[in-house]
């Protein structure tokens, strides 16, 4: 595929990925489970330098959800070493590559090595005006909802705001992605036809894209052909095509 074949007026603005896949992907090659994590970070590196080439403006990856704290210690363990690695790693790269960095989700629930390492690459990247990369961790919607629901009902509850003021906007600014745009285009690899718990309020109007690749084997290349299916969609917010023209 190449790149000229995609329309740069009409990107997607937000991106974001379900990346699947990484277990099997190192069963199919007879390796230990970590293996497969650790070519998944190499899918991050390259997909975000990937959006970052292409001029996206936020992508936002799911990298651990609430419901990952469930998998036997050791591979916890191993994947926030990993984490903690690749964020010391590529903080340099990120800097090249003009990406500024964002978490969301229960980020006091991440072992604190990983909270202090997130919280100086976000702070080093704090100025660059690139490619937004936001990565979700320890991360559920239905807890961030509750989140929001418990701090608005507050706010009701100590008059700071009339219960006839809630709209969308004040729903937004209470979600941990209030400085986040919708989310226009959502990947998930691995054949894996679900949500998973993720960014389901953001999501209401985005295009859902389905690819039976394995996340350790998604490309520049892949995330191409990803916008080039989002890009052959009419997007209709509720109206009728006739509308639109
Ligand atoms: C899903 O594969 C992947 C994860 C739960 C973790 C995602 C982590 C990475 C991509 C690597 C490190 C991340 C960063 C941001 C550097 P799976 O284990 O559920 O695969 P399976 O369904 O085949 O078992």
């Amino acid at each position: 595929m190449n790149t000229k074949e995609l329309n740069s007026n009409e990107l997607p603005q937000h991106v974001a990925i379900i990346m699947d896949g990484n277990g099997r992907w190192a069963q199919k090659q007879g390796k230990l489970r970590i293996r497969g994590h650790e070519a998944g970070a190499e899918a991050v590196r390259k997909t975000v330098e990937s959006a970052a080439k292409l001029g996206i403006k936020h992508l936002t990856l799911y990298a651990f959800s609430t419901e990952n704290w469930r998998r036997p210690k050791t591979e916890v363990t191993t994947l926030m070493g990993l984490l903690v690695r690749s964020l010391r790693k590529e903080l340099e790269r990120m800097t090249e590559n003009n990406i500024r960095l964002g978490a969301i989700g229960s980020l006091e629930q991440l072992p604190k090595k990983v909270q202090l390492e997130l919280n100086e690459v976000i702070l080093k990247t704090q100025d660059n005006t690139g490619t937004h990369l936001t990565l979700a961790l320890s991360y559920g919607a239905r807890e961030e909802i509750k989140q929001a629901v418990i701090e608005i009902s507050q706010k009701v509850k100590n008059n700071i705001i009339p219960v006839e003021s809630i709209d969308e906007t004040i729903i937004n600014k209470h979600l941990y992605t209030q400085n986040l745009p919708d989310v226009d285009l959502l990947i998930r690899t691995s054949g894996e036809v679900r949500i998973s718990n993720f960014l389901l309020w953001q999501i209401a109007y985005a295009e859902l894209y389905f690819t039976d690749e394995l996340w350790p084997d998604f490309n520049e290349q892949s995330l191409h052909k990803a916008i080039l299916s989002y890009q052959k969609r009419e997007r209709r917010f509720g109206k009728t095509s006739e509308q639109l023209t």
